[in-house]
C-alpha cells in the first residue's frame, strides 16, 4: 500500500516546533497501529511531542484517531445514565472498589474498565484478583448483562478497545516519553470515550506518590482531559486530590480489598470515606442524579449488597477469606512525638518491592503483600510502638523495602503539625 506521508516528515514537523495537520495525525496513528510506521519512528515523534507539546486541536485529533483505531462501546440500550471515574493513580488508592457499587446503588450504571499496576501504584484488577474466583476478563455481552442486572462492573478492557493506545503506551514506557501531558491526556481519554460512558469524573492526584508531582502540572493535565471529554460530548469533571501520603491505612492488593470492605460496612479510614463520598457525589451529579444522601448507602448496607452481587457476578466469592502473606515485619516509631511525614512514594515503592506490584508486565503479583500503616501524619506516636507492618511471601525482600522507607518517615517533637493541606485540593469543570 502506498502511504500518504513519510513518517520522517511528520517527525521533523514536530521536532521543529510546528503543528501537525489533521491529515498527518490521522495517518501517523493509523499507520503506526498497522505497523507501517516503525517503533523507532513513533519513539522519535513521542519525544518531539514531549519536548514541544501539542495544541488543543492536535490533542483532540490525536485522541479521535486513537479512538478510531478500535471499537467504541455503547450502553445506551441500558436506559439508565452511565458514569465512570478514572484516577491517575496513587498509593493505597482503592477508591474504585467501594465507589463503583456505591454509585450503582443510586440507579446510575458504572462501566469501569480498569488496568493492572506497573511500578509503585497498584492496579484495580490486581486488587480484585485477590478475591478467590474473581475474573477480570468479560465479553462485551457479559459486561452489558452485568450492568443491567447489578449496575456496576469493573473489568479489563478488551483487545478491541483503542489498540493504538495499547501499542503506543508500551512504547512510551520504554522510551522515557510517558510524562508528556498531551500523550497522557489523550491516552486516558481515548479509553474512557471509547468505553462509552456518558459522564466521567477524573481524580487527578498530586504529590510524591502521583504521576504529577506539582499542582501546576496536575492542573494542566486535568484541564486538558476535561476539555477533551467536553469536546467529545461527555460530561467531564476533575478533582485534584492529595497524594503526598498514602490513602487509607493499607497499600497492597488483598490488604486494600479488606479496607474497602470496611468502608462498605460503614467504617474504614476517614480519608478513604471522604474521597469515596466526594467522587460518588460528582459521578451522580454528572449523570444528572445529584442531591442524594450518598454516605447513608455506605452505613445502611446498600452499597455492600451491590458489591457482593458485583463480585459474585464475576465468579468471585464475597465470603471467602482473603489471602494473607506468609511473613511480616514491624517497623517501630523511632521516637516520641508526632508523625509529620509518611511519604506516599516511599510506601508505594516498599509495597511494590514486597511483591504487591510488578516490574515487567509478565510479573505475577503477590495477593497478600504490602504495607499496613498503624499511624497517619498528625498522629501522636511513642518510641517503640508499631508504625508500619510489612507483609510478603518472600522475606528476603524486607531489607530492600526497609531501605525504600528510609527518609520517608519523620517524627517531630510533640506539638508539631504535618503540612498536608486538604484531601480535595480543587475542582476543575
Ligand atoms: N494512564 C494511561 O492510561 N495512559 C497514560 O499515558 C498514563 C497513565
Amino acid at each position: 500500500m502506498s502511504e500518504a506521508f513519510a513518517a520522517v516528515d511528520v517527525i521533523v514537523a514536530k521536532r521543529d516546533g510546528g503543528e501537525l495537520s489533521d491529515a498527518h495525525i490521522d495517518w501517523v496513528v493509523d499507520a503506526y497501529t498497522r505497523g507501517a510506521v516503525a517503533d523507532e519512528q513513533m519513539s522519535a515523534l513521542a519525544m518531539a511531542i514531549l519536548l514541544n507539546g501539542m495544541s488543543r486541536r492536535e490533542i483532540a485529533r490525536w485522541t479521535a484517531a486513537m479512538i478510531a483505531s478500535g471499537e467504541r462501546m455503547d450502553f445506551s440500550a441500558l436506559g439508565v445514565p452511565t458514569s465512570d471515574k478514572h484516577s491517575t493513580g496513587g498509593v493505597g488508592d482503592k477508591i474504585t472498589l467501594p465507589l463503583a457499587p456505591l454509585v450503582a446503588t443510586f440507579g446510575v450504571a458504572v462501566p469501569q474498565l480498569s488496568g493492572r499496576g506497573l511500578g509503585h501504584t497498584g492496579g484495580t484488577l490486581d486488587k480484585l484478583e485477590s478475591i478467590p474466583g474473581w475474573r477480570a476478563a468479560l465479553s462485551n455481552a457479559e459486561m452489558l448483562a452485568q450492568l443491567r442486572d447489578v449496575g456496576a462492573v469493573i473489568c479489563a478492557a478488551g483487545a478491541g478497545l483503542a489498540p493504538a493506545d495499547r501499542k503506543l503506551y508500551a512504547l512510551r514506557d520504554v522510551t522515557g516519553t510517558v510524562e508528556a501531558i498531551p500523550l497522557i491526556a489523550s491516552s486516558i481519554m481515548t479509553k474512557k470515550i471509547a468505553e462509552g460512558t456518558g459522564a466521567l469524573v477524573l481524580d487527578v492526584k498530586v504529590g510524591s506518590g502521583a504521576f504529577m508531582k506539582t499542582e501546576d502540572t496536575a492542573r494542566e493535565l486535568a484541564r486538558t482531559m476535561v476539555d477533551l471529554g467536553r469536546d467529545a460530548g461527555l460530561t467531564t469533571v476533575a478533582l485534584l486530590t492529595r497524594m503526598s501520603t498514602p490513602l487509607g491505612l493499607t497499600a497492597g492488593n488483598a490488604l486494600e480489598v479488606a479496607e474497602s470492605l470496611d468502608v462498605l460496612a460503614g467504617g474504614g479510614p476517614e480519608d478513604v470515606v471522604e474521597l469515596t463520598v466526594a467522587l460518588a457525589r460528582e459521578m451522580l451529579d454528572a449523570a444528572g442524579r445529584g442531591g442524594q444522601d450518598v454516605a447513608a448507602a455506605l452505613t445502611d448496607g446498600r452499597a455492600m449488597d451491590t458489591w457482593r452481587r458485583m463480585i459474585a457476578s464475576q465468579g468471585g466469592d464475597p465470603d471467602a477469606p482473603l489471602p494473607t502473606a506468609r511473613e511480616s515485619h514491624t517497623v517501630l516509631a523511632p521516637a516520641d512525638g508526632v508523625l509529620i511525614r509518611l511519604d506516599a512514594l516511599a510506601v508505594g515503592v516498599a509495597a511494590w518491592r514486597l511483591g504487591a506490584g510488578r516490574t515487567r508486565k509478565e510479573d505475577v503479583v503477590q495477593a497478600g503483600a504490602g504495607v499496613v500503616m498503624h499511624a497517619k501524619p498528625g498522629a501522636v506516636v511513642r518510641a517503640g510502638e508499631p508504625l508500619l507492618t510489612l507483609h510478603t511471601d518472600t522475606p528476603d525482600r524486607f531489607e530492600a523495602a526497609l531501605r525504600d522507607l528510609e527518609g520517608g518517615i519523620e517524627v517531630a517533637p510533640e506539638g508539631s503539625r504535618p503540612d498536608l493541606g486538604p484531601l480535595v485540593i480543587d475542582r476543575i469543570a
